[in-house]
């Protein structure tokens, strides 16, 4: 892994939205997109990326016999683009522990939900489901527990009697089109680290539900 924090590779495995606030916001700023890696040929991401003659590469999960053969390849594949940082941006994929302790520190996720709460998929329904009034977004430290590392970053919105499934997508979605970029030029800038399972930011302990930012 390289040490060039600036040189970003995303890993995408769909529709790539924050992966289009990732490149949009790059041209501002501090941080380069060498490579994006998706494990579906057909992710829309791609697209995305070669539109700004970003390089991409496919891993299809299918095509090997077992996790840590996918991760194998993974790992080829984004060491090829040498980059400092991983950003899993809407890529649905488990990665095992040996990959994870080879990027240590090196690899964020975002998640729609806040984060201890409601890690896995489903989120929008489930809050909705159990009642909540608040729900929001959460960028972290990606570790071997599954939406379990430490978080950075942290957006709330609130719920509204009217809101569904979708409409809660849709905000969540304008609030991480902001925060991915903001958190990833911390990292870019070197503001950002993890120390086992803390994260700090300005040499500063973050709390357990990392910094809120408050964009409204
Ligand atoms: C985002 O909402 C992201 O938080 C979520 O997938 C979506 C991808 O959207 N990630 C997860 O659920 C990870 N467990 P995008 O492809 O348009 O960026």
């Amino acid at each position: 892994m390289h040490n060039n924090h600036r040189s970003v590779v995303v890993l995408i495995s769909g529709n790539g939205s924050n992966l289009q606030a990732l490149m949009d916001f790059s041209n501002a700023g501090n941080y380069r997109i060498s490579g994006v890696i998706s494990n579906k040929s057909d992710a829309y991401g791609l697209q995305r990326a070669e539109q700004s003659n970003i390089p991409t590469t496919v891993v299809d999960h299918r095509q090997y016999e077992s996790r840590d053969l996918f991760d194998q390849a993974l790992s080829q594949a984004i060491d090829e683009y040498e980059p400092g940082l991983i950003i899993l941006a809407g890529f649905m994929r488990i990665l095992g522990a040996d990959f994870v302790k080879r990027y240590q520190g090196k690899i964020l996720n975002i998640h729609p939900s806040l984060l201890p709460d409601y890690p896995g998929t489903n989120t929008h329904q489930r809050v909705l489901d159990a009642g909540e009034k608040m729900h929001g977004v959460s960028v972290h430290f990606v570790t071997e527990e599954l939406d379990g590392g430490p978080v950075i970053a942290q957006e709330s919105i609130a719920v509204e009697s009217s809101d569904d499934a979708e409409s809660l997508a849709t905000k969540i979605h304008e609030k991480e089109h902001v925060l991915y970029p903001t958190v990833a030029s911390w990292f870019a800038d070197g503001r950002l680290r993890l120390d086992g399972n803390d994260a700090f930011l300005d040499e500063q302990l973050l709390p357990e539900t990392g910094e809120q930012i408050d964009a409204s």
